[in-house]
């Protein structure tokens, strides 16, 4: 749930004003109220202003059509610091990754000021939040680590096996299957099942798949849905939420068997906010259904992706893993039977170095907060001032992709995080080792708190597939990262390509 969506809100608007006259209509009534903010002049001391032609968007266009490739001309040309007009918002950028605990740690800037609006648009939660509630629904988040985080393990892995398990005893012929549309399926149904339990009953296939299908619509309108466009005029939008809403409502989470711990507690503090047939109860799972899938889904598709057009990497990875089964006596067997530990999964760094290099390469999520204050901006050759209501973000993907921290950034090197056998943590910018080099999981008070779950998932999958599976990609064609979503988060690929698999003989 990224504190900065709300403030690219552009993008998808952009998307619908192209794409239907109604909306161009209400695009252009909000253009002609919100030019007047583009009038903004750059005042002595403040960082380089960029407003562009377009008044109101700004540089929108040319932010999303490359975003990258745009922020790195401008950091050339105006250097580390600068001041975009983007949907009527003044965003000033942070580049240079030595000031990045600046942004974390001043408690002038603030998170909070976002999530409410982003939270009450795409999940419909009207009564967010008295800080008492918010507070202790973060509190929840302890239970996605230590003991707890061990437990969410140990189902995890339970719940991927059985989603595969029709297929290991299925057939040893080769099924082609679309990459994206399997990672879906799987890492859906297995996180969903992990986090708030089983559908009790014979059709619980079918409502987890329904479920699925209603969750993905969802999803490709989720930046629409955050965008200065009233739900209304977002076609069946408004109905999908609902009925996504009315899926994890308290009467029909009773229904659900096995909750994690992290659930049931959230579920105690709602009704304590709410009465327990409060339709909003529903409202908050779905944010945190959504938070705990829309991103492990396109990462895990990338894993899997840059894998398969690797087979050297695959191999090394098959042996790391053998080896481990080998050394804690899991020889593999008839059926599903890998039991591995923190620990255990820890030892492997050549999968965690794949996962972090695919999360190198397709993250664009950014760090947004609100100047609550005037406040200046220290720097290495010059102090900044910056204006209260504006907004500072950092954009680490610039980072991820930057040649001097990541040699030949554009390639994927699944060993890049290893170094003499050993997890490597050590990247270098100016000659000075950087603390933050790889923010896929955002920074600070808004760093995701279930990012451990979300690479032992990823693991656990892995280990899976190559344990018991041959795999192979089947399209040749090159995908590239589909800009949909930028600034929120993992892209997803611009299309799907065909893979295909088989039982290990
Ligand atoms: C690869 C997978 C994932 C990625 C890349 C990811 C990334 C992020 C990022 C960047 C944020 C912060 C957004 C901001 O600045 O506002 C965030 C927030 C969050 N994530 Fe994740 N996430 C992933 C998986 C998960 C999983 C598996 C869970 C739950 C089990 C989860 C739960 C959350 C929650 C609850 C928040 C909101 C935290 C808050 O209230 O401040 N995420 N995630």
């Amino acid at each position: 749930m990224s504190s900065g969506m709300d403030h690219f809100s552009l993008q998808p608007l952009l998307l619908q004003l192209l794409s239907s006259r109604g909306l161009a209509l209400a695009g252009l009534l909000l253009l002609l109220v919100l030019c007047l903010r583009a009038r903004r002049s750059r005042r002595p001391g403040e960082p380089p202003l960029i407003k562009g032609w377009l008044p109101y968007f700004g540089q929108a266009l040319k932010l999303q059509k490359d975003p990258i490739g745009f922020m790195k001309t401008l950091q050339k040309q105006h250097g580390d610091t600068f001041t975009l007009l983007l949907g009527g918002k003044y965003i000033t950028f942070i580049m240079d990754p030595y000031q990045y605990p600046f942004v974390m740690k001043n408690h002038k800037l603030s998170f909070k000021v976002f999530s409410k609006n982003i939270i009450r648009k795409a999940f419909s939660i009207q009564k967010f939040m008295t800080s008492e509630l918010n507070n202790e629904l973060r509190d929840c988040y302890q239970l996605l680590q230590g003991k707890s985080l061990d437990t969410l393990m140990d189902n995890m892995m339970q719940n991927l096996q059985e989603v595969f398990e029709h297929q290991l005893f299925k057939t040893t012929n080769w099924d082609v299957t679309h990459l994206l549309t399997f990672c879906t399926s799987a890492v859906f149904e297995a996180t969903f099942t992990t986090i708030y339990g089983k559908f009790l009953g014979a059709d619980r296939k079918k409502l987890i798949t329904e479920l699925k299908e209603d969750f993905l619509k969802f999803d490709n309108k989720f930046t629409h849905l955050i965008s200065d466009v009233p739900i209304e005029l977002l076609g069946n939008t408004k109905s999908i939420q609902k009925k996504l809403i009315k899926c994890l409502t308290s009467e029909k989470l009773a229904k659900i068997q096995g909750w994690s711990e992290i659930v049931q507690m959230r579920q105690d503090i709602l009704e304590k906010y709410y009465t327990s047939k409060d339709v909003e109860i529903g409202a908050h799972h779905l944010g945190f259904l959504w938070a705990s899938v829309a991103n492990t889904i396109p990462a895990m598709f990338w894993a899997m992706y840059y894998l398969l057009r690797h087979p050297e990497a695959m191999a090394v990875l098959r042996d790391e893993i053998d080896h481990l089964l080998q050394s804690t006596g899991q020889k593999q067997g008839s059926g599903f039977s890998i039991h591995l530990t923190r620990e255990q999964l820890d030892s492997l760094v050549y999968l965690e170095s794949t996962i972090l290099e695919a999360l190198r390469l397709c993250s664009f999520s950014s760090i947004i907060r609100y100047v609550e204050e005037d406040l200046t901006l220290p720097s290495e050759t010059r102090d900044y001032f910056l204006r209260k209501g504006d907004l500072i973000a950092i954009f680490p993907a610039v980072l991820h992709q930057d040649p001097e921290v990541f040699e030949a950034p554009e390639e994927f090197r699944f060993d890049r995080f290893v170094e003499n056998g050993k997890k490597k943590t050590t990247f270098f910018k100016r000659g000075k080792k950087l603390k933050f080099y790889l923010l896929p999981f955002g920074l600070g008070a808004s760093k995701c708190p279930g990012r451990f779950l979300a690479v032992i998932e990823i693991k656990q999958l892995l280990i899976i597939l190559l344990t018991y599976f041959d795999l192979e990609i089947v399209d040749d064609k090159p995908i590239q990262l589909d800009k949909g979503r930028f600034l929120l988060g993992i892209q997803y690929p611009d299309s799907d390509v065909l893979f295909r698999y088989k039982v290990k003989s």
